[in-house]
């Protein structure tokens, strides 16, 4: 079975991208397995703080676990979004593959100081365990919005700088980064958040040599996640949408069968609601 890295590696040099969707629940990571056994492509499914404080960390780090186990499948866990060096060190003792300190927010030098903290952690197991830092702030809700988040600026001067990006990239030693480059956590309602900037992409690509990952894959369109994939983007985040098909497939699991008690029966179509909206990403990630 390859590592992570391997994997995420050979994403980079093949110009595919892995899926990276996010869970709370049994439900959805089955409906994520579903749809990537079923077109054969590995997938990474993420826990943010408050998706793993619901589950558990120990509880997650089974699950998945017994989905790698068990169907002998490149299933991978992330610990998403992660504020602060302690529970990096959780994630890591607990078996997650890879984390994500995120120091977004923080003052740049901050930033560097607390990532390469993390870094030298996640060396010192002797477990490949990949560390992904953030550089640029995009918003931190998975969840409908009726504009782009607050603190937020899609405008060329805010987003991720190359040259910089190059700098903590050497200072932190992380194995993968996330920038701001036009996205943005969350989705507009209606679905269609504003483009990319693939060109900032690809200059920030091109500059630190190392795989990007782009977050707040929801209500991108598939021509700008093929421009990403093409410039650097080796993993792309979904959460938003998922959440909303599970949604949406849990209420009609219930007002179909409004007599209905037994959960596995009502919540089927919402495992079913989540396949659907990780098969159609996976198709378009994985240049299906
Ligand atoms: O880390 C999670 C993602 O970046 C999800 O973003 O909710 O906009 O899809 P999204
Ligand atoms: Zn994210």
């Amino acid at each position: 079975m390859k590592t992570l890295r391997e994997i995420v590696l050979d994403a980079r040099n093949r110009k595919v991208a892995v899926g990276h969707f996010n869970i709370s629940n049994l439900e959805t990571l089955w409906g994520i397995f579903n749809a990537a056994k079923g077109l054969d492509v590995p997938v990474i499914i993420g826990v943010s703080e408050g998706e793993r404080d619901f589950i558990g960390v120990p509880q997650v780090v089974a699950l998945v676990k017994s989905f790698h186990e068990e169907f002998d499948y490149p299933i991978y866990l992330n610990a998403d979004h992660t504020y602060s060096f302690d529970k990096v060190k959780v994630a890591i003792d607990a078996g997650f593959d890879s984390v994500i300190f995120d120091g977004a927010k923080l003052e740049f030098e901050d930033n560097i100081k607390q990532t390469k903290q993390c870094v030298e952690y996640a060396r010192s197991t002797g477990r490949d365990v990949l560390v992904e830092g953030e550089l640029g702030f995009i918003g931190v809700s998975s969840k409908i919005l009726d504009a782009v988040p607050e603190g937020v600026d899609l405008s060329e001067k805010s987003l991720t700088d190359p040259e910089k990006a190059k700098q903590f990239v050497e200072q932190t030693g992380i194995d993968m980064l996330a920038p701001a480059v036009g996205n943005f956590h969350g989705m507009l309602r209606g679905g269609v958040d504003p483009k990319l900037n693939i060109e900032r992409i690809k200059a920030i690509s091109q500059t630190i040599g190392i795989p990007l990952v782009l977050h707040g894959g929801s209500g991108n369109q598939e021509d700008d996640f093929r421009g990403a994939i093409a410039n650097g983007m080796a993993i792309i985040h979904i959460n938003t949408e998922i959440r909303a098909a599970y949604k949406q497939g849990l209420k009609i699991g219930l007002n179909e069968n409004p007599d209905e008690i037994a959960p596995y029966k009502f919540l089927k179509p919402a495992v079913k609601a989540v396949q659907d909206v990780a098969e159609k990403k996976l198709r378009v990630f994985n240049n299906l």
